[in-house]
């Protein structure tokens, strides 16, 4: 477990940036969390790190919003809206896990069943300034990749 302290809006996105250098390209992260917790924030500097320039927005009716940038696919999840698993279904879920991509998923409870396990789970909470990163790895490539941040 990697705990990280992320005072500001800057902190999560820098962060994210590190860890989007390091990922290989076919990585599954949870990224959970309450609302406003800063989810998306971390999506968006992660996604920006890698080179996206275009708004980025979270999926949230979409479900899913895909990226590809420098030969690297990103697949953007926020399943909050979602009633039921079987909506998963329907927008062809494992067909985006079958990919070479980093899916980057948020409010995954909302979809377990149908979910594949991931490699890293972050959880966002508020702290008294700012909010608390706690990042659990629950792969082998997941350990590997907390190994390298500093
Ligand atoms: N340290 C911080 N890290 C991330 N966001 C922060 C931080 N401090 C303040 N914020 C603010 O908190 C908000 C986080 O919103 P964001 O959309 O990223 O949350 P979310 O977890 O994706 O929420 P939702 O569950 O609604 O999708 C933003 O307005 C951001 O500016
Ligand atoms: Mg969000």
């Amino acid at each position: 477990m990697k705990i990280k302290h992320l005072a500001t809006e800057k902190d999560t996105t820098d962060f994210a940036a590190q860890l989007a250098t390091i990922i290989p390209s076919s990585t599954i992260i949870f990224l959970e969390g309450s609302l406003g917790a800063g989810k998306t924030t971390f999506t968006r500097g992660f996604l920006r790190a890698l080179g996206v320039t275009s708004k980025i927005k979270s999926p949230t009716y979409t479900l899913v919003e895909p990226y590809e940038i420098a030969g690297k696919k990103i697949f953007h999840f926020d399943l909050y809206r979602l009633v039921d698993a079987n909506e998963l279904e329907q927008i062809g879920i494992r067909d985006y896990f079958a990919q070479e991509a980093i899916c980057i998923i948020e409010w995954p409870e909302k979809g377990s069943p149908l979910l594949p396990a991931a490699d890293i789970v972050c959880h966002i909470t508020f702290a008294a300034s700012g909010r608390k990163l706690s990042m659990q790895a629950t792969s082998e490539k997941g350990e590997q990749i907390l190994q390298r941040i500093t």
